[in-house]
Formats: C-alpha cells, sequence, structure tokens
C-alpha cells in the first residue's frame, strides 16, 4: 500500500504548469470529493480549469447509482477519445482518469472498455491521485481501487483560504461516509463501502477553516449523514444532533444543513437539534421511496408507511415551519398500482417542498435486481409522470405560500441580470434580489414578492418578471 506524504513530483508536476479539468457527476459528495481531488492534484503542481480544451488531465468524477447515469460516463469516454487522438497527431499528451463510484464499481473493465483511460481511482483512495498519476506518467495503466487502510483525509491536503472563498459562501463537507443500510435496489454499499464516521475534532478543524475564510453557510454531507456517531471532547458518545450542537458554536458559520438521511437514523437529539439550533436551516431531506409497506419490506427499507408519517409529526412538532424534501422510486419489482396508489397518498399526506423521483433501475449485484416481477418500462414511466405532477404541484404550493412572507436569505453571487443578486432561502430556495439588498455572505432579511417553481423573487428585484420566466435563477 503506497503512502501519500511520500508522494514524488515528476518535474513538470513541479512547475505547476498542468491543468486538470474535472468533471463532476452525480451527487454532493461527489462534488465534495472532486474539490478535494483538486486540492490533491495542486499539491502535485495541477491547476484546475473549467475548459476541458486546454487541460492536461481529464478527469471524470463518476456516479453509478442509476443505470443512465454509469452509461454516460462510456459517451464522455468515446468524445475524449478522439480529442485525445487530436492531441497525439499533434504530438501533445492528454491524460484520462475515472474516479468515483464507477470507478469503484467496475474498476479493470473501465480500462477494457476503454482504452482512453489511463487511471482508475476509486472514492477511498483518491488521495493517493499524485503517486498514481506519477506511475501513469511512466507509462502505467494504474487501477487503485481498493479499500484504504488509512484514513483519506489524514492524508489530503487542506485547502487554502483562498481557494475556499473561491468556491463560495456555502461549503460541503463530509463527515460520514458508507451505508450499512442494504437497501436492495442500492448500489452505494458496495461502492462507498462500509459506514464510517470522521472524527468530530476533524470536523470542527474543517469547519473552523471554512468560517476562517468567508463560507456561512456548511452542509454536512454523508450517504447516510444521520447515523453519524462521534465522541464529544469528554469521550461521552454523540450523534449527528451533537455535532451539530458544536458547530453552531463557530462563530461565522450561520447556517448548517445536512444530507442525506435515514428514517431510522431520526433520533431524538437530532430532532430536538431541529427545535433548539437557530443554525439549523427548517429543511430536511428525508427519503421514503415508497408509500407501500409491501414494497419498502422488499426494498429492505425497515420502516412503514406509518412509521415514516409519525416520525414526520415528531419533526415538525420540534420544528413547525420545517420544510421536506424526498426520494422517490417507482416500478420497483412487484409494485403494483395500489402499491403505487400508497405511494401517491403519503405524498398527499406529507406535503412536500421539494422531491426527487426515479423509474427504478436495476443494478447489477442488488439483491433488487435478482426480483421477480419487473416492472413494464412503459407503466414505470406513466407512474412517475403521475407522480413527478404531484410533486410538482406541491412545490409550487409551498413555494406561492411563501410570497407575503419575509425570508432570511444568504446572499450567495450576482445574479443573472445586471441589478440582480441571488441568494438562498432557508428552504434551499434561490432568492432573486436587488443588488442593493446586501453584499455576498450577508444574511439578509427579504419580503418575497413572488415564486416560480422553485425559486423566489425578493420586493424590489429590478426586472423581477424577467427574472422570473427565465428558467432556473441558479445552478
Ligand atoms: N434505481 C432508481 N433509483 C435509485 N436510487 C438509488 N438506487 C436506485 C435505483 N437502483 C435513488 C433513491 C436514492 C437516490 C439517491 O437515488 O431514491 O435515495
Ligand atoms: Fe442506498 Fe441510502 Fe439505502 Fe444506504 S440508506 S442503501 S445509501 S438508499
Amino acid at each position: 500500500m503506497s503512502d501519500t506524504r511520500q508522494a514524488t513530483l515528476s518535474p513538470t508536476q513541479r512547475a505547476g504548469s498542468r491543468k486538470v479539468f474535472i468533471k463532476t457527476y452525480g451527487c454532493q459528495m461527489n462534488v465534495y470529493d472532486s474539490q478535494r481531488m483538486g486540492d490533491a492534484l495542486a499539491g502535485g503542481g495541477y491547476v484546475t480549469t473549467e475548459a476541458m480544451e486546454e487541460a492536461d488531465l481529464v478527469l471524470l468524477n463518476t456516479c453509478h447509482i442509476r443505470e443512465k447515469a454509469a452509461e454516460k460516463i462510456y459517451s464522455e469516454l468515446g468524445r475524449i477519445r478522439v480529442m485525445k487522438a487530436e492531441r497525439a497527431a499533434a504530438g501533445k499528451d492528454l491524460r484520462v482518469a475515472v474516479a468515483g463510484c464507477v470507478a469503484q464499481a467496475e474498476g479493470r473493465e473501465i480500462i477494457a472498455r476503454a482504452p482512453v483511460v489511463d487511471l482508475v481511482i476509486g472514492p477511498q483512495t483518491y488521495h493517493r491521485l499524485p503517486q498514481a498519476l506519477s506511475r501513469v506518467e511512466k507509462g502505467e495503466r494504474v487501477v487503485e481501487t481498493d479499500y484504504a487502510v488509512e484514513d483519506k483525509f489524514e492524508h489530503l491536503p487542506k485547502a487554502g483560504k483562498r481557494e475556499i472563498g473561491a468556491r463560495g459562501v456555502t461549503a460541503f463537507l463530509t463527515v460520514q461516509e458508507g451505508c450499512d443500510k442494504f437497501c436492495t435496489f442500492c448500489v452505494v454499499p458496495y461502492t462507498r463501502g462500509a459506514e464510517v464516521s470522521r472524527p468530530l475534532a476533524q470536523i470542527l478543524d474543517e469547519a473552523r477553516r471554512l468560517a476562517d475564510a468567508g463560507v456561512r453557510e456548511a452542509t454536512l454531507l454523508g450517504q447516510n449523514v444521520n447515523a453519524w456517531h462521534g465522541e464529544d471532547a469528554g469521550g461521552r458518545p454523540i450523534g449527528l444532533g451533537g455535532l451539530l450542537h458544536a458547530l453552531a458554536e463557530i462563530p461565522g458559520l450561520d447556517r448548517l444543513r445536512y444530507t442525506t438521511s435515514h428514517p431510522r437514523d431520526m433520533d431524538d437529539e437530532l430532532i430536538a437539534a431541529h427545535r433548539d439550533l437557530p443554525q439549523l436551516m427548517p429543511y430536511l431531506h428525508l427519503p421514503v421511496q415508497s408509500g407501500s409497506d409491501a414494497i419498502l419490506k422488499a426494498m429492505n427499507r425497515r420502516h412503514t408507511g406509518e412509521d415514516y408519517l409519525r416520525l414526520i409529526e415528531r419533526i415538525r412538532a420540534a420544528r413547525p415551519d420545517i420544510a421536506l424534501s424526498g426520494d422517490f422510486i417507482v416500478g420497483f419489482p412487484g409494485e403494483s398500482e395500489a402499491d403505487f396508489e400508497a405511494t401517491m397518498r403519503l405524498v398527499e399526506a406529507v406535503g412536500y417542498a421539494s422531491a426527487f423521483s426515479f423509474k427504478y433501475s436495476p443494478r447489477p449485484g442488488t439483491p433488487g435486481a435478482e426480483l421477480a416481477g419487473h416492472v413494464d418500462e412503459a407503466v414505470k414511466s406513466e407512474r412517475l409522470a403521475r407522480l413527478q405532477e404531484l410533486l410538482r404541484r406541491q412545490q409550487l404550493a409551498f413555494s406561492e405560500s411563501l410570497v407575503g412572507q419575509k425570508l432570511s436569505v444568504l446572499v450567495e453571487k450576482p445574479g443573472r441580470r445586471p441589478g440582480q443578486i441571488v441568494g438562498r432561502s432557508p428552504y434551499l430556495q434561490p432568492v432573486v434580489m436587488d443588488e442593493n439588498a446586501g453584499s455576498v455572505g450577508d444574511v439578509v432579511t427579504v419580503e418575497i414578492a413572488g415564486a416560480v417553481a422553485n425559486s423566489l423573487i425578493a420586493l424590489g428585484a429590478s426586472d423581477a418578471r424577467s427574472a422570473l420566466t427565465g428558467g432556473p435563477v441558479a445552478a
């Protein structure tokens, strides 16, 4: 096993003249991982570029959650192959690396299927990127997908104040990785491994660095973030609620969020944190996947629809204005029309502020893929359309319910149009405001004058109508 502390850099790496283009697919944890890979490569002399054409290294940070997500990678590699051939014709090099969950799941197969690829590196080993690239430069094709025994976070260089500052006033912070829940549709326990919590001190150190560099809002990440557990300074066991209390003490961190949670791990301490911590935003992503108990059982979710509804009641009792978000899968094997209708009823009963919904996609190696009763694609599409229509109406109703209210908004960046700035509501919606409402990094209070889908417009924002009809206001 290699040791990152002994990374040897080639003269070109040391010269700092090389450019890396990182393309991120999938979830927020991949966004965070891409930033950390950028930090690791900066230590090896690479600077990041937004333009693939000028890159010496193209790194795809991939997602394996659904078949479509994985197939996208191979189409992209097809395009990169053409680019690499053009470079080679001009006597120039282009290195290609595949990281993330497709790398972990398919490993050596990627090299076989896509000869353009020089390096395959899994999510648990990306701290070894500089050494792996040195081997590539010597002509090797490298596959690094072992689960590292060392803690990658300990071995990754810490981002400097300038790099953090350049990423904006909101930041992701991974506190937990992996999953032991083994929902029968999901590849995560196989690609990201068993549940591991980062130690409290390591998280607090990273959070302080973020706050010192101007970050005002941190979103704690984990595949199963509310399974986080650790010890406080006195050695007493604490859960995510305790961690949030500790983070709330850090000056400058005005807002905290966390994602993604499993209903089974919403304990009393965490629910109480929603009541007690003003920094904890009243927005919770709590996937239920289905409203049918038979399907939930086949999914190995270990809760019923009723358990979920009772949990939502307890959370709302602690924080009445909390907005809920969820994930749904339609067309899991065996899902009947009655099962699907149970999902629709659950959605009606909860009232979501936002949600993500997907057609079931059988993933090789997961138990769901082996089940009988696969649902017709046309039926899946029809159910998804019905569910999404209901969720869309709920989202719009929620946004419209905020019109006339005063909301606190964290100002994030200039708007798309001159004279405008864009921020986030407590409920994660982009809010378009007049530029005089505040500066980037301020938390301001504005009155909401209008709403479309998931975007809000503050009273006084210039050109309000076009701001609302111009599509999504922020990414
Ligand atoms: N098919 C469809 N959707 C899936 N998800 C996870 N695995 C699959 C799959 N095999 C969805 C779940 C999860 C979200 C991240 O992706 O809803 O919560
Ligand atoms: Fe996948 Fe989430 Fe289930 Fe874990 S809890 S197996 S990450 S869906």
